[in-house]
């Protein structure tokens, strides 16, 4: 098989969701797993190792506006893999979520049931599951490509406001070792804002040229 081949679509898929796996099980093999707090640092690992390919899918396209390249190009060709990727992250936090109920139920109740938590949290993995869901060719052509555009547009900035959101407060109460994730996310939006108001001036440019009065 041709190297080429392992870095597109379901076959990246493939092989990164399975180092993904491996990543994220590795420290249980040393884990005592009827302890609730490693069940709780499971969930966080987790939810770590997804943070790249969320990153990836949030900047593909404003990179590729920016500075169109083979690499850009690349990322925004396998944007969905990416979203898929972390969303396939996101599930094994999922299963550590159940293990922490498993372990230690009145924990669970604690920690996960406290509404605030259970609302913005839970809305997170609704955006997820229908991003995922409507990633796919056969349902999204179900949909218009306004609501389509709308419903990922919005999940992403959800998404980036949960995650940016963690990482930024524990940054600001001292935690500076997630500093660099923090800072991460704050340029990955600055990035799309950008690409979004060169996007802006270039249609302007364009409507003007064309206004213009041919002498
Ligand atoms: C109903 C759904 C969810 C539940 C029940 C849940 C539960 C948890 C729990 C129990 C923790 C560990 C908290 C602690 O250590 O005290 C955690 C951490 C975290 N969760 Fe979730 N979660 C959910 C969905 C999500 C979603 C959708 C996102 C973002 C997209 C997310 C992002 C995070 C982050 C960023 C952390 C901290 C990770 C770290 O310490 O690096 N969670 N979650």
């Amino acid at each position: 098989m041709r190297v080429a081949a392992l870095t597109e679509n379901w076959r990246l898929f493939g092989w990164l969701a399975a180092v993904t796996s491996v990543l994220v099980v590795w420290p249980a093999f040393r884990l005592d797993l009827d302890d609730s707090q490693n069940a709780l640092r499971l969930i966080r690992h987790s939810v770590r190792c997804s943070l790249p390919f969320f990153l990836c899918a949030f900047v593909a396209s404003a990179w590729c506006r920016l500075h169109p390249n083979w690499w850009s190009r690349w990322l925004l060709r396998n944007r969905r893999i990416f979203g898929l990727l972390f969303a396939f992250a996101m599930l094994w936090q999922a299963l550590f979520i159940a293990q922490l109920f498993v372990v230690d139920a009145a924990l669970f109740r604690e920690i996960v049931l406290d509404p605030r938590f259970l609302l913005v949290d839970g809305l997170g993995y609704i955006f997820i599951g229908t991003m995922s869901v409507t990633s796919f060719n056969a349902i999204r052509r179900r949909m218009s490509p306004t609501t389509w555009k709308r419903l990922h547009k919005a999940g992403m900035y959800y998404l980036w406001l949960v995650l940016a959101g963690t990482y930024v407060y524990v940054t600001l109460l001292g935690q500076f070792q997630f500093s660099p994730v923090a800072l991460a996310f704050v340029l990955a939006l600055v990035l799309r804002i950008v690409a979004a108001r060169h996007g802006h001036h270039q249609v302007r440019d364009a409507h003007s040229s064309r206004t213009l009065p041919t002498a």
